[in-house]
């Protein structure tokens, strides 16, 4: 029988501590041998259980829905847990997602980015005043076609990965990025929330929104879940010009 020999896979990893003094940041390579149906996540954790326990890294659900082990992977943002090694080359580059706080090594603080992006745009349903009052109120049903339109958009699992991707963020960290412009986009959809698209101006209509920008896309790009970010910040954008242009 003629076997293929497995791969020898060589991991160049980004290493740095910000917390440990005198430490700077630099690459570490490790070799190890893949495995039919080998992922990122268990490349980094065979590295952490047999050559080095301090690497750094976050896994929660290794299965592409809670959106921390987003990583730059040879170059591009994306989730390790969902990356077979299988589809990259024997080298293989891993780096920290940019912009977010770095935690050490792999393992960046995007929660706190998605918190504060989240506070800022109000992500969340405005009722309207009666609404809130009457708790016995039967809700409203909603059309499927529309429910399943809002849903699509709430399949954002906050990865990091369109942000790691924006070059407008590189430039003004104030923008809001594609996540937030999603997200704005699916509250607008939405007929529970009050809010019109002239507060919604208010939130993404200037440089730090949906002005800033670039539209080249490279947040569908890199978004694991396939969002529609394209036609969503296009849609917003022309909403965002009307209400402008009444101003
Ligand atoms: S829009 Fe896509 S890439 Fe961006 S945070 Fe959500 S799931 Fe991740
Ligand atoms: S299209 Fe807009 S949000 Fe998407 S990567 Fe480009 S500048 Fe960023
Ligand atoms: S570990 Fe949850 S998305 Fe990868």
């Amino acid at each position: 029988m003629n076997e293929t020999k497995p791969r020898r896979l060589k991991i160049n990893i980004f290493r740095y501590d910000p917390h440990q003094k005198g430490d700077t940041p630099h690459i570490e390579t490790f070799e190890i041998e893949e495995a039919p149906g080998m992922t990122l996540f268990i490349v980094l954790n065979d590295i952490r259980e047999h050559y080095d326990a301090s690497l750094k890294f976050d896994f929660v659900c290794r299965a592409g829905i809670c959106g921390s082990c987003g990583m730059i992977i040879n170059g591009k943002p994306g989730l390790a847990c969902s990356t077979l090694t299988s589809k990259l080359p024997e080298e293989i580059n891993l780096a920290p997602l940019p912009v977010f706080e770095l935690i050490g090594d792999l393992s960046v603080f995007t929660g706190k980015w998605m918190r504060g992006m989240n506070e800022r745009l109000e992500t969340w349903i405005h009722n309207k005043e009666d609404e809130i009052r009457d708790i016995h109120r039967l809700e409203k049903p909603m059309e499927p076609e529309l429910a399943e339109e809002i849903y699509e958009l709430d399949r954002c699992i906050e990865c990091g990965c369109c942000i790691a991707g924006c070059g407008t963020i590189q430039m003004n960290e104030n923008f809001v990025g594609a996540v937030g412009m999603n997200k704005i986009a699916r509250y607008a959809l939405d007929p529970r929330d009050k809010r019109d698209d002239a507060d919604y101006y208010e939130l993404v209509g200037d440089e730090n929104g949906v002005f800033g920008c670039m539209t080249l896309l490279g947040c569908e790009d890199v978004c694991p879940k396939k969002l529609p970010l394209q036609s969503k910040i296009a849609y917003l954008r022309r909403q965002m010009v009307k209400i402008g242009m009444k101003k």
